[in-house]
């Protein structure tokens, strides 16, 4: 079987190409700096994304179980409140937790009298090539009335391709707290991108993973069984593939902690001995000293409040959220 309806985005072959920095500038910005970083978009080659699967597999990461209990719980009301429209889902992975609101949507499909084309229509978003085909073939399956369109791209590459101009309602989603990767200022553009890609009456449903216990949390980043440590480490691995590098693994060991001051979990990769690094295509070398840090992933929890009034200056009123009993995760439904 093929996939049919699979979009590739990629920056080097579009027209919207000058709208963005050369492959790798980001990488080589990260690793000139006084304290090094890369870009967390970096774990998602094919191997990172198995990883990530793992880690949500795993007894101490609970934001996506207990995302996936939310959805579970009230996939049916949020397709109520909506009604059926496009859904487009930034970062859709393996797709498993969409499987809910797919679930609820199909029924809110059914109920239209008349026949709308499309009444039931999916776009997942994703960078890592191999999980969306996987995810759209599973899911071209599991729902033969689904009609589906992979975009294989960055956010900000399937947002300015989706643009504003849509037939039907359209409602985006962004699920695992994926949200936290950004500081303050990146949420802050990229609500206004969402916003942008959204018109009157649109919906945005947002999950985010909310404060609690530095213990807690820490566990869930430093699991005992070493997946998440391997998942921080692959991204090593992709730069050596896709810029001709030679990070040597060994040398480097994961750790995340909590920042209690400004409320996010940062991981880290710590060069073990004083050694250089180079990636040939971006013709760079990277001196690291013992004990020297690469950051490679801040991922914030929040507060409802907070999200809220960030949501509400991009223009997306906040109509309901929903959590699980501990207060662990919330799910945000706001409309432009
Ligand atoms: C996919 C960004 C939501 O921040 O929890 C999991 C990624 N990193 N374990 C997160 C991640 C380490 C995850 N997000």
């Amino acid at each position: 079987m093929t996939v049919k309806h699979l979009k590739i985005l990629h920056q080097h072959n579009s027209s919207i190409n000058q709208t963005f920095e050369k492959d790798g500038e980001d990488v080589i910005q990260g690793l000139t700096k006084k304290t090094k970083s890369l870009p967390p978009k970096y774990f998602y080659d094919d191997r990172g994304s198995e990883l990530f699967e793992k880690i949500c597999d795993l007894p101490e990461y609970y934001p996506t179980r207990t995302e996936a209990w939310i959805l579970n719980e009230y996939a049916d009301e949020i397709a109520t409140i909506t009604g059926s429209c496009e859904l487009v889902e930034l970062g859709s992975g393996s797709s498993t937790k969409t499987h809910f609101l797919l679930n609820a949507y199909q029924k809110a499909a059914n109920l239209l009298t008349e026949s709308i084309p499309d009444a039931f229509s999916y776009i997942p978003i994703d960078v890592s090539g191999g999980i969306l085909k996987t995810s759209v073939l599973h899911l071209q399956q599991k729902y033969p009335d689904l009609s589906i369109e992979g975009l294989l791209g960055t956010y900000d590459e399937a947002l300015l391709y989706l643009g504003k101009n849509h037939q039907r309602s359209r409602m985006i989603f962004f699920l695992g707290s994926s949200i936290g990767n950004f500081n303050a200022e990146e949420c802050n553009d990229f609500l206004g991108r969402v916003s942008h890609a959204l018109t009157k009456g649109d919906y945005f449903l947002l999950g985010i993973d909310l404060q609690k216990p530095k213990a807690i949390l820490e566990a869930a980043y430093n699991d005992s069984q070493g997946v998440t440590a391997a998942f921080n480490l692959n991204m090593l691995s992709h730069l050596n593939w896709r810029f001709q590098g030679n990070f040597d693994l060994d040398l480097f060991t994961h750790q995340a902690i909590y920042n209690e001051i400004d409320h996010q979990i940062e991981m880290y990769l710590y060069a073990r001995s004083p050694h250089q690094v180079s990636l040939d295509i971006l013709d760079l070398k990277v001196q690291f000293e013992t004990g020297e840090s690469i950051l490679t992933e801040i991922s914030r929890k929040f507060d409802l409040e907070t999200v809220k009034a960030q949501l509400r200056s991009q223009g997306l009123q906040t109509i309901k959220i929903w959590t699980d009993p501990q207060k662990w995760f919330g799910l945000v439904l706001c409309q432009v």
